[in-house]
């Protein structure tokens, strides 16, 4: 064991084995660029964990936050208040597209799916108690908390003991498969279901991801939004977005809910708030709707870190960031320029299932993990770090790419399907 693995045994690693300490280790990171203990430097097409949108070190939020922190860093919300939550909830309020008046802080995305579910299960207590049942997707991923893996549907993602099963019904993509997924048969499958389910159980809320993240980087249908609203329209029945990982520009647009008209009626994001400085997730609401909660809308929630004024000025700092620079739209460009470039490069080739992307969020779909995996490796040697999900490799860089980065990524992962591929 060497130096950098003896460190490591002590600590517990999330999603994998005890003893495993593969992976490289990190030192330092600028713009786009990670470099790791070796000196080997490497563009960072995981945005760190796909939450630092606007690139590494962004000299004016990191400023921000630590100002903010000898200022004043936190005061609890339950008895005071600080400016820094109102002005970013303000803030938050003039973004575009998420349907809200209304945001309630948290740290994690898990909190803020779990919160905007309270609020929904709050509102069926007082608007029809039979109504507690959730619709969500069998390939949705909405975090870690033993609520959250009940309510997500991936088996590898979960293992704690099922909390509410009996009360989720999950909507599927059936047969549909790659490419077939984005098809408008897929599209009318999955609005059917919804349709039957609504009509045949008595669940109150529907939770989805525009963009399905963890369950293999798949775009739902264009237009499957759109009828989503639509139907729980019909049923009286609230929609959710979880927009932990679109929310903030990752799709090109501030949320992802905008490309298909919808707002949600309760949307939770998190992971673009504060470019990767701390812990931060929020959850927008209608005012009419916590009009209507019991106890005069109070929501009983609240973590010791919830809405802290550092984390705020982050977030502040982060939008005024993205506004300044032009972040969202810069991202929408890029996106739609990888995308060409990787299709171009890579369909039909052997191996090669599916080449889709969604904004910053591409993902190259191969006929198995093994494939993947190599891809991944063969990539970080050449110079781009992706993530690899099963048998998807999935780039979500930063929005701050030069034109030569951008080309640099898109030559290293063609390349490394290529060499993989090729060594087969
Ligand atoms: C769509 C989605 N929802 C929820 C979560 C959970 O967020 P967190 O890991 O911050 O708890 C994630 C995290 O990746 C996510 O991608």
């Amino acid at each position: 064991m060497n130096h950098g693995e003896q460190a490591a045994s002590a600590l517990g690693r999330p999603w994998r084995a005890p003893r495993d300490h593969s992976g490289p280790t990190f030192v330092t990171a600028r713009g786009a660029w990670l470099a790791d203990r070796e000196g080997h430097r490497v563009i960072d097409a995981t945005s760190g964990a796909l939450n630092v949108f606007c690139g590494h070190g962004v000299e004016s939020i990191v400023d921000a936050y630590l100002s903010q922190l000898r200022t004043l860093a936190h005061v609890d919300m339950s008895q005071g208040l600080a400016e820094p939550a109102h002005l970013l909830a303000e803030r938050l309020r003039d973004i575009p597209g998420h349907g809200g008046d209304r945001f309630f802080f948290a740290n994690s995305g898990s909190e803020a799916i779990e919160l905007a579910v309270k609020i929904s299960s709050l509102y069926w207590v007082a608007v029809d108690s039979r109504r507690t049942d959730i619709v969500t997707f069998e390939r949705g991923y909405h975090g870690s908390t033993s609520l959250c893996q009940s309510l997500s549907g991936l088996p590898q993602t979960g293992t704690t003991p099922d909390r509410c099963g009996s009360g989720v019904h999950r909507l599927g993509f059936g047969e549909f498969t790659g490419a077939g997924q984005r098809s408008s048969e897929a599209r009318e499958h999955i609005a059917e279901q919804l349709r039957t389910m609504l009509a045949d159980t008595a669940a109150g809320t529907v939770l989805v991801e525009p963009f399905l993240n963890v369950g293999g980087g798949i775009r739902l249908p264009e237009g499957l939004l759109a009828d989503i609203r639509r139907i729980c329209d019909e049923y009286g029945t609230l929609l959710v977005l979880d927009e932990v990982f679109t929310g903030l520009g990752r799709t090109g647009a501030w949320f992802a809910q905008e490309h298909d008209g919808v707002r949600a009626d309760l949307t939770a994001f998190s992971k673009g708030l504060t470019n990767g400085v701390c812990a931060l997730s929020a959850v927008a609401v209608g005012s009419g709707l916590l009009e209507r909660l019991p106890a005069g809308g109070i929501v009983s929630y609240g973590h010791t870190m919830s809405a802290s004024a550092a984390a705020c000025t982050a977030a502040s700092a982060t939008l005024e960031y993205m506004r300044r620079t032009g972040a969202v739209d810069a991202a929408a460009g890029i996106g739609r320029r990888l995308l060409g470039e990787l299709g171009r490069a890579l369909h039909g080739t052997d191996g090669v299932l599916d080449v889709r992307g969604h904004g910053l969020a591409l993902s190259v779909e191969f006929d198995s993990a093994d494939t993947a995996e190599s891809v991944q490796q063969v990539a970080y040697d050449l110079g781009a770090y992706t993530r690899q999900q099963g048998g998807t490799v999935m780039l979500a860089p930063p929005a701050c790419l030069s034109g030569e980065e951008e080309d640099r990524l898109a030559d290293h992962v063609v390349t490394a399907v290529r060499k993989v591929v090729a060594a087969q």
